[in-house]
């Protein structure tokens, strides 16, 4: 069985990039560019990946991140990612950045994207792994400064598919960034949102009414709502679920408790995925192995989640 879901050609669909920062990279990176780090070694910083709540992650992603300075650095962080993708049989993936925790420290918008972009371009061309590049505001942050992310992004519109949402989801609904995703719409890019994380199933029916997102990023609490799980169901809106994340995170206590294939078995187009697979112990394929593990899932309901994971491509 774990060689049979190794070889499952399959697509992700949510996955931060600085999430796939491995500790040995980014003690590296720290290195490299003179950055004093909080942790002596690679072991203390490992211990530190023990997280109560999404917060508690978050404030240990950021400071992670802090060692991307260079154009290099960037592509390193992504090169690293594909390389897993090509180990995994991920054919596609559409990864999200975060500009905003890079932009907000000094490191200009065209570093980043032009390090980022560079390694998807070689990963088509050298790997075969094709992808499209997903652009995600802080929701943590305001909203004028998404909008201006999204202007300081226009000159390099090529580089994305889309935009997304992402951060502290609890008390950060997806309606104080309506204006932004309105505008990033008019400029046509469609949208992805995370939502129905930590927060409730309105930030689900918000994500889909007011910024019209193709895609529910998490959106596990969606089962709460029988109204909304039927509106999944009937226009097939995919939901891009981690379950190793939503058991660190404790979304879930116990992956046994994990309502994924719930939600398949009942007709939402779910897909498996690994967020920030550095932080919370694996990449696609540990995802899947946990899945079989923890809630026996048979072959076809293996097949029936890759399958959707190829089919809820933005870029075809
Ligand atoms: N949720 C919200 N924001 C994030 C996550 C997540 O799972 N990973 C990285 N940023
Ligand atoms: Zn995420």
């Amino acid at each position: 069985m774990y060689d049979w879901l190794n070889a499952l050609p399959k697509a992700e669909l949510h996955l931060h990039l600085e999430g796939s920062l491995e500790p040995e990279l980014l003690f590296r990176l720290a290195q490299r560019n003179g950055v004093a780090l909080p942790w002596p070694d690679i072991d203390a910083l490992r211990g530190a990946y023990n997280y109560h709540n999404l917060q508690e992650f978050l404030d240990l992603y950021y400071m992670g991140a802090d060692v991307l300075r260079t154009e290099r650095d960037f592509y390193d962080l992504t090169w690293a990612y594909l390389q897993k993708c090509r180990e995994q049989n991920v054919v596609h993936t559409e990864p999200f950045f975060d500009p905003q925790t890079h932009t907000d420290r000094g490191v200009p918008f065209e570093v980043v994207v032009n390090g980022i972009s560079q390694a998807l371009e070689d990963g088509r061309k050298q790997l075969g792994v094709t992808s499209g590049l997903i652009l995600s505001f802080l929701r943590h942050l305001p909203e004028e400064q998404a909008m201006r992310t999204l202007e300081a992004a226009l000159p390099y519109r090529d580089a994305f598919i889309a935009v997304g949402l992402d951060s502290s989801e609890q008390g950060f609904p997806p309606r104080l960034f309506q204006r932004v995703f309105d505008r990033a719409r008019a400029e046509g890019l469609p949208a992805v949102a995370h939502a129905g994380e930590e927060g409730p199933p309105e930030y689900i029916w918000e994500a889909l009414d007011l910024l019209k997102v193709l895609r529910i990023d998490h959106g596990v609490r969606a089962a709460e709502d029988p109204e909304l799980i039927a509106r999944l169901i009937d226009e097939q809106i995919p939901l891009t679920v981690c379950p190793l994340s939503n058991t660190r995170l404790r979304v879930f206590d116990h992956m046994r408790d994990h309502n994924i294939l719930s939600l398949l078995d009942a007709g939402v187009k779910v897909t498996v995925n690994s967020d920030d697979p550095a932080y919370f112990g694996g990449y696609v394929n540990e995802n899947f192995h946990a899945l079989y593990e923890h809630l026996g899932m048979s072959q076809a309901q293996a097949q029936a989640l890759a399958d959707n994971s190829l089919d809820a491509r933005i870029a075809k």
